[in-house]
């Protein structure tokens, strides 16, 4: 895409480090309206604002020594995790197999290290860069097998490359994300799932059963994902936890 565009975007520090995939892809949804380059970039960053930031303190971006609860709590979809995560993890690992987990879009999700058991292999990608410091930093730091990948979930060759160098079984996260890839580019997480279920042993998707903030329920919203999960693969386990709904499936 345009660099004097791309860098206007980037000026932004949460943008800074995001790569172009996502981006251009964003871009893309503006490019042909007739209107100033400016009010282009404007709705573009505000798009992106919903998909990569909306969630996450700014205290995030700045790399920061912090203990893992500290860091878990700065991030929305983590915080509400928080007190389940024990409960959540035991029903994805159920058997004793040495794993890897492949975390899709992973926010700061690396920093739930401490409730896998000893025997996870854990990788995460994420578009974040400052986010795949921040847990590559936690990784280091603590000694754990843990790493964080900076790259975007549309470059589906290189995430299922990346899957392909896991040892087996591979069990795929794709935790509250598909509303994000939704919104850059409609029907994408049908072909990424697609692609990945055959490389990968289990894949769990998750999302929000409630909006956030509010009590409100909104089920039906989510129901093309659910239906396309079960028409198309063997469903392992499908639970609702702190109000998130996990699915749990296979080939
Ligand atoms: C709502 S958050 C969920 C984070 C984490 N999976 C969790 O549930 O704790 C969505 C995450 O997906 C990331 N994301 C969205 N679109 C992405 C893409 N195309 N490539 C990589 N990461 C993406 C965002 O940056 C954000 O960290």
């Amino acid at each position: 895409m345009n660099k004097q565009i791309l860098e206007k975007i980037r000026e932004k520090r949460e943008f800074s480090q995001l790569p172009e995939k996502d981006i251009e892809i964003a871009f893309s949804h503006y490019e042909n309206r007739q209107t100033s380059e400016d009010e282009k970039v404007k709705l573009t960053k505000e798009l992106l604002r919903k998909v990569f930031s909306a969630f996450i303190s700014q205290k995030l971006l700045s790399l920061k020594n912090k203990e893992p609860e500290w860091i878990l709590r700065k991030h929305i979809s983590t915080r509400e995790r928080l007190p389940y995560y024990e409960k959540i993890y035991q029903r994805i690992f159920t058997d004793d197999k040495k794993a890897s987990v492949i975390d899709l879009g992973a926010g700061i999700n690396g920093f739930s290290y401490k409730f896998f058991n000893e025997k996870i292999n854990y990788t995460a990608i994420e578009s974040v860069g400052q986010l795949v410091e921040l847990m590559n930093f936690y990784f280091k730091q603590n000694k754990l097998g843990g790493k964080a990948i900076h790259l975007s979930l549309f470059e589906k060759e290189k995430v299922k490359e990346i899957i392909r160098e896991q040892k087996k079984p591979r069990i795929v996260f794709l935790f509250k994300v598909i509303d994000a890839l939704e919104s850059l580019k409609p029907n994408y997480s049908k072909e990424l799932i697609s692609e990945i279920v055959p490389i990968s042993d289990k894949v769990v998707v998750s999302f929000a059963t409630r909006s956030l903030g509010s009590r409100e329920k909104f089920k039906a919203k989510r129901n093309w994902i659910v239906d396309f999960i079960k028409e198309n693969f063997n469903v392992l386990d499908d639970f609702e936890i702190g109000g998130e709904r996990y699915i749990i499936f296979g080939k």
